[in-house]
């Protein structure tokens, strides 16, 4: 198929009827002005070395990591982008402490993970966008952090984009998952699959398989059953893919099915998981169930969460139902 049989964004968010009603003016404003700053980033994540763009800037984020020159980069190419959009209320970022209020009268919030797989960066693996828009609960309060914290159930849209090979976006508005890929000739992003979904079953599971020794047992009961295959529990036997860039392993686990987890372990007992919940599990939670998956941190629902701070972490484990239930049923 030819580009030019492809809708794009913009065409896209004009016609589309979520739930059968149209995307409002402000939100589609709002989620052109995200898509359009991936088109840049794309372009800029594409030209690394030659730009001085890879390495680490020496500085440190509110999670404690040391963050990565892209990690800054992108995320001040996203707020210069949003920044002046009117739907906006505020905007809240992994690699900063506190949200930034914006000039917008509507009352939008948009979340996001800058730049997700910084340890690929500078091995030249892909990486991502990840994104979360909710709506302000009360639109005439001054922006307070406690704004952001509401569960997952109330996204309005969320989405991510996959910097590798090709440039592709996954976007949920609440009904169903649509995919798109930048035509990097000009900067569109154009509508490839209308309808995607998660097969219920899988043969295909990612993790660190480095941390085994730090997992709870469900974790690991799961795991050893995956690797014995049919010698073991199991009716079928297992592959392992595992990029260590969540919005890589979560497109893989999109697009042909399969299970992804970062279970909380051992190393750190007070911190409930590594992934931060607003940034990465509840966007990626929202696409997940929208293609017809699952998302758990074990026992509960992760978009049934009540997050209780704007960095929260979570214990993710997510995709295919059959084996989701089953992960579930293991920590029951
Ligand atoms: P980020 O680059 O936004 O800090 O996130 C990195 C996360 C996630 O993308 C990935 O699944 C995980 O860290 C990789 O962890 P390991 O280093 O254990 O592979
Ligand atoms: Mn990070
Ligand atoms: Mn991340
Ligand atoms: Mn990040």
């Amino acid at each position: 198929m030819s580009s030019s049989t492809h809708i794009n964004f913009k065409q896209y968010l004009a016609s589309a009827k979520p739930a059968g009603v149209a995307v409002p003016a402000g939100l589609q404003d709002l989620l052109t002005a995200v898509v359009n700053t991936c088109s840049i980033l794309s372009h800029e994540v594409a030209q690394g070395a030659l730009i001085g763009l890879l390495g680490s800037a020496g500085t440190g984020n509110v999670q404690g990591e040391v963050q990565q020159k892209l990690d800054i980069i992108a995320n001040d190419l996203l707020i210069d982008g949003v920044k002046g959009c009117k739907s906006l209320a505020g905007l809240a970022s992994e690699e900063m402490e506190l949200p930034v209020p914006v000039q917008g009268t509507g009352d939008y919030l948009l979340l996001f993970d800058p730049l997700d797989g910084s340890s690929n960066i500078d091995v030249n693996v892909s990486i991502g966008t990840i994104f979360s828009v909710l709506k302000k609960q009360d639109p005439n309060a001054p922006l307070q952090t406690s704004d952001f914290l509401l569960s997952g159930r109330h996204q309005v849209a969320a989405g991510y984009v996959v910097y590798g090979p090709q440039t592709t976006m996954a976007l949920t508005l609440g009904d169903g998952v649509v995919m798109f890929t930048l035509n990097k000739l000009t900067g569109e992003f154009l509508l490839i699959n209308d309808s995607v979904t998660i097969s219920h079953s899988t043969k295909e599971f990612a993790i660190n398989m480095s941390n085994m020794r730090h997992w709870a047992d469900p974790v690991r009961r799961y795991v050893e059953e995956c690797l014995a295959g049919v010698s073991g529990a199991r009716d079928k036997d297992f592959n392992m893919r595992w990029i260590a860039s969540m919005v890589a392993d979560v497109h893989r686990v999109l697009s042909r099915g399969g299970v992804f987890m970062y279970p909380w372990d051992q190393r750190e007992p007070h911190k409930p998981g590594k992934l931060r919940l607003m940034y990465e599990a509840n966007p990626m939670s929202f696409l997940v169930e929208q293609a017809g998956g699952a998302s758990t941190n074990g026992t509960d629902l992760i978009m049934d969460l009540q997050p209780t701070d704007l960095h929260e972490r979570v214990s993710v484990m997510l995709g295919s139902k059959e084996e989701i239930d089953r992960i579930q049923h293991y920590h029951s």
